[in-house]
């Protein structure tokens, strides 16, 4: 399948400035890009004449509990503590299919945002990954480890079962391992699963230090030798002790700031000058629906180009949503040969985004990707005006809520 996206505006990389031209698709991988006006279009299966509409990479929000959109709104304007009490005890009368189609609604939304992939972490993520099937996006899956009431061993077995049935499918879902934090996984299970993260050669994700009264409850030196560092997704990082930089510099990670969730729990702002200064890589995710509220990840861009001001620029900013964790996860994050071909079409023609002039600036500085019209994901469109190419979202929305009442009823 090869197919032609011609006379278009694109920004292919972060730190590239918008240029008119062509994107060629072959086989799920971006063929090339050029600014060439003649293409021979008979070579191509399909031909979509994109003129007056920008192309940008898809954007990554590496950290959501993308089913807790059914929980959106329950327990707003609580502190951290009470927040998570009343999380968890909702969270016990969880079930499959409400996982499943509350996962359809946060994928959705985040695809309507110009969102390409995600990194989640949660139970009964069969359903999660059913869901990531059916709408079409790509995914990067862990189910939340704790280790807190002896159910260790079954809930490690549950990881594996899932990456065993779900790991590479279709080349767009792929799963790791999410020990939820240090404090309430031991030592000893960090360990475990750092271990089988290495056997199973994939990537764990961690949330660390998203409190201050963390930094009394573990150190950066023991994590190290569990072995958890490597490959790792490391969430929040808010309160880092002093060696953090120096410890998670030596491995190869990514860090995930979520400045609406940490804010919104009242848990500060991410110090995340001092990691870019440093060259630790950087990435932006939501955190669940019942923490931000939004599952739109130009947000979380928007609020660190605000908490930075002047000392960064858009530049650093879109490697936050591109580059970096593209880099990260192989090769996305860029429209080049070679590319995954994760991309969205947007009207850039609409007031956030005008003057066209300054379209970069505007992009990160409105919180929103202009309009977006298309997206695709490996070469597929899988949104085209409006409308999920693959599911019917007005289904998809009426069983929701259904199973909202059942989950409020309880
Ligand atoms: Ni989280």
């Amino acid at each position: 399948m090869k197919i032609l996206l011609k006379n278009v505006l694109m920004i292919s990389a972060y730190n590239a400035e918008p240029v008119k031209g062509n994107v060629i698709v072959e086989n799920g991988k971006i063929a090339g890009i050029n600014t060439c006006d003649c293409m021979e279009e008979g070579q191509f299966d399909e031909i979509e004449d994109l003129s007056g509409l920008l192309v940008i990479p898809g954007a990554m929000n590496t950290h959501t509990h993308v089913a807790m959109t059914l929980f959106r709104g329950f327990y707003d304007g609580l502190e951290m503590k009470r927040w998570l009490d009343s999380i968890l005890r909702a969270e016990t009368r969880l079930y499959d299919e409400a996982v499943y189609y509350a996962s359809l609604v946060g994928t959705a939304e985040m695809v309507r945002h110009g969102c390409t992939a995600f990194v989640d972490m949660y139970f009964f993520e069969d359903a999660v990954a059913r869901a990531v099937r059916d709408i079409g996006i790509r995914a990067y899956l862990t189910r939340g480890i704790v280790d807190v009431d002896g159910g260790l061993d079954k809930r490690i077995r549950e990881n594996i079962d899932i990456f065993e049935q779900w790991h590479g499918y279709d080349g767009r879902i792929w799963v790791g391992f999410g020990p939820h934090a240090p404090y309430t996984c031991s030592m000893r299970c960090l360990e475990k699963v750092a271990r089988i993260r290495e056997e199973l050669n994939t990537f764990v994700t961690i949330h660390l230090y998203e409190t201050a009264d963390e930094r009394c409850k573990y150190r950066m030196e023991d994590l190290e030798k569990t072995g958890i560092l490597e490959n790792a997704i490391l969430v929040h990082c808010v309160h880092p002790p002093e060696n953090f930089t120096e410890v998670v510099g030596k491995h190869r990670i990514l860090v995930s700031l979520n400045p609406a969730s940490n804010m919104k729990l009242g848990n500060g702002i991410p110090p995340f000058m001092e990691y870019l200064e440093k060259g630790i890589p950087l990435s932006v995710g939501t955190d669940g629906a019942a923490s931000n509220n939004s599952l739109n990840v130009w947000k979380e861009l928007y609020l660190c180009a605000l908490i930075a001001g002047d000392r960064v620029n858009p530049s650093e900013l879109f490697a936050m949503l591109w580059e970096m964790p593209g880099k990260f996860f192989g090769k996305l994050g860029r429209l080049q040969e070679g590319y995954e071909a994760d991309l969205v079409v947007i009207n850039p023609e609409v007031p956030e985004c005008v003057p066209l002039g300054s379209l970069r600036n505007n992009l990160v500085y409105s919180g929103i990707p202009g309009e977006v019209v298309y997206v695709m994901v490996k070469g597929e469109w899988i949104y085209r005006e409006g409308h999920f190419t693959k599911i019917d979202m007005k289904g998809v929305l009426e069983e929701f809520e259904k199973h909202v009442e059942r989950l409020r009823m309880h």
